[in-house]
Formats: C-alpha cells, sequence, structure tokens
C-alpha cells in the first residue's frame, strides 16, 4: 500500500521537520516543474476555498495536472456510487489523490482502497494533517522555533478538526495547550486523554482574556454550524466570542493570531491591521507546503 497522509500521526517528527524545510525551499523558488507528467486528483466532496486551490495552484507549480471535482453533485456518487468505488476508478487515472470529504472517517476508507498515495484535505471533524502542516511552518516563521511555546486555541474544539490535529503534532514540541471554548464546544475527552497519556501541560477556560497576554499563538476558529445538527445550540454558541483590536493592548511583541478560515464573525477586521493577524499570510504559506506534501508522498523529496 502506498504511503498516504490521512492523520498528521501518519508522518514522524522527522518527516514533519522535513517537510518544512522543503516548503522553505519552494518558497524561496516556487516555479518547479519536476512533476511534469504526473496527474493528481483533487476531489472534494465538501465546499473548500483555500485548500482546494491552494493545492490545485500546487499541482500547477510543480508541473503536474490537476483533474477533480469541487463539488461531487454532479458525479456518480448523485446515482448512489460508493465512495471505494469512487476511489478506486480515479486511482486508475491518477497518480495520487487529494480528497475532503464531510465523513469522519472517510480519509482511511480512501486509503484503505486506493491504488495510489492519498492525502486527507479534512474528513468531517476528525483530522486535517495538511492544515496542520502549514499551521506549523506559520508558528516556525513567525516565532523562529517549535519549542516550547503557549497555543491558545479558542471556539470550537469540539468539531474542529484543525485544533485536533494541530494538537497531535504539537506536543511533540512541549507546547503548552489553552482550551479556550464555550462548554458545548469543549475539547473531546480523547484528545485530553492523549494529552494526559504524553506528559503535556493544558488548561481549559471560557474566557478569551485570561491568557492572551502571555500566549505566543491564538488560534482562533469558527463555530462551524455545518456540524450541528441542533440549530437551536448553533445559535445559543455561534456568537460566544469576537476578538477585537482593542483587546490586544498587552500582548508579547511576537504574538500572532492564526485562523485556518473562513472566519464569520469571530475576528473582527479591525484587528487585520495589528501587526499580530497573520491568517492572510498562513493561508497563503498552505501552497509550499502542499507543495512539499505532494512531491515527499510521490517520493521525489
Ligand atoms: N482552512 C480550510 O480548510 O479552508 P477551506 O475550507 O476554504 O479549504
Amino acid at each position: 500500500m502506498p504511503k498516504s497522509l490521512i492523520s498528521i500521526q501518519d508522518f514522524s517528527k522527522e518527516e514533519i521537520l522535513h517537510i518544512l524545510e522543503v516548503a522553505k525551499e519552494f518558497e524561496a523558488n516556487r516555479e518547479q516543474n519536476f512533476l511534469a507528467g504526473k496527474v493528481i486528483a483533487c476531489l472534494f466532496f465538501e465546499p473548500s476555498t483555500r485548500t482546494r486551490l491552494s493545492f490545485e495552484a500546487a499541482v500547477n507549480r510543480l508541473g503536474a495536472r490537476v483533474i477533480g471535482f469541487p463539488d461531487s453533485r454532479n458525479t456518480s456518487v448523485s446515482k448512489g456510487e460508493t465512495l471505494e468505488d469512487t476511489i478506486k476508478i480515479v486511482s486508475n487515472y491518477a497518480d495520487l489523490i487529494v480528497m475532503r470529504h464531510p465523513v469522519s472517517g472517510a480519509g482511511q476508507i480512501a486509503a484503505d482502497v486506493a491504488s495510489v498515495p492519498v492525502i486527507n484535505a479534512g474528513d468531517g471533524a476528525n483530522q486535517h494533517p495538511t492544515q496542520t502542516l502549514l499551521d506549523m511552518y506559520s508558528i516556525l516563521k513567525t516565532q523562529g522555533t517549535l519549542d516550547n511555546l503557549m497555543i491558545n486555541m479558542v471556539g470550537d474544539l469540539k468539531y474542529g478538526r484543525t485544533v485536533h490535529s494541530l494538537i497531535e503534532a504539537m506536543y511533540q514540541f512541549n507546547s503548552k495547550f489553552i482550551f479556550t471554548s464555550p462548554e458545548e464546544l469543549k475539547m473531546p475527552k480523547k484528545y485530553l486523554e492523549f494529552l494526559d497519556a504524553k506528559g503535556i501541560n493544558y488548561e481549559e477556560n471560557e474566557r478569551i482574556e485570561d491568557h492572551l497576554n502571555e500566549c505566543d499563538i491564538l488560534y482562533m476558529t469558527r463555530v462551524q454550524q455545518e456540524r450541528f445538527s441542533d440549530m437551536d445550540e448553533y445559535n445559543r454558541v455561534k456568537d460566544f466570542y469576537k476578538l477585537e483590536a482593542s483587546m490586544l493592548g498587552n500582548v508579547k511583541p511576537s504574538f500572532k493570531i492564526m485562523h485556518p478560515l473562513p472566519r464569520v464573525g469571530e475576528i473582527s477586521t479591525d484587528v487585520d491591521d495589528t501587526p499580530y493577524a497573520y491568517y492572510f499570510q498562513q493561508a497563503g504559506n498552505g501552497m509550499y507546503v502542499r507543495m512539499a506534501i505532494i512531491s515527499y508522498l510521490l517520493g521525489y523529496r
């Protein structure tokens, strides 16, 4: 079975650091054409702007070509074809498959039947490992290190796949985690138990103001309407946090605000003009990191 990236734990610490190093090379010179002749399938069963377009841009910068779909409604999925059959078919056409899917665990189902590497571009509330790698690249660029940082994760920690993946990678760098959320959206127990087993410090909290002045990274997240079955519950928590520029008076000089985006109100636009806003650059970093991941899984770097 070819090596895939479904969970961030599929990559060792050494592999993660290798990807970050190669991404740096690609950022210095983004016109690479060594994948000419390769075909990459980008299959998006769930909406995306950054992940899909940065993957497609990455494929083009590497000289390969893209096939795929941004919306599965025009595919044979609408006739009842299973995910397994779809992936077996696409394996015949492409050298690597990038897939986003709304169901947790769909990435592993795809990797189990594919004859080519599969990259999980987000599966339900489970994992978003390529987001984690670009988040780590962004942290390294802004902090100069990955080690011993205080990371405050805010918002939807229950359904937020980006924070789940980030914990499973950053624990290896002795992070101190603050989990800031309303009661309804707390970090699932399985991730807290994971950190307990690794001996990593964390604190759960409800107020965004409490650790702002100590933390290195404030990792904001959106409350994701699409993950709620109860709209009353969504309406109760959707406006729980709103970060404003006026709250940033005493933060560390190196402090950065990250967000996987899209945002829907949890970061006021007046924050965009502060030196602490890094979410747009963070999304830009995604293309270089995804170039590095594709190159690595195809055995080129
Ligand atoms: N960060 C992220 O996954 O964004 P998209 O949903 O736009 O791909």
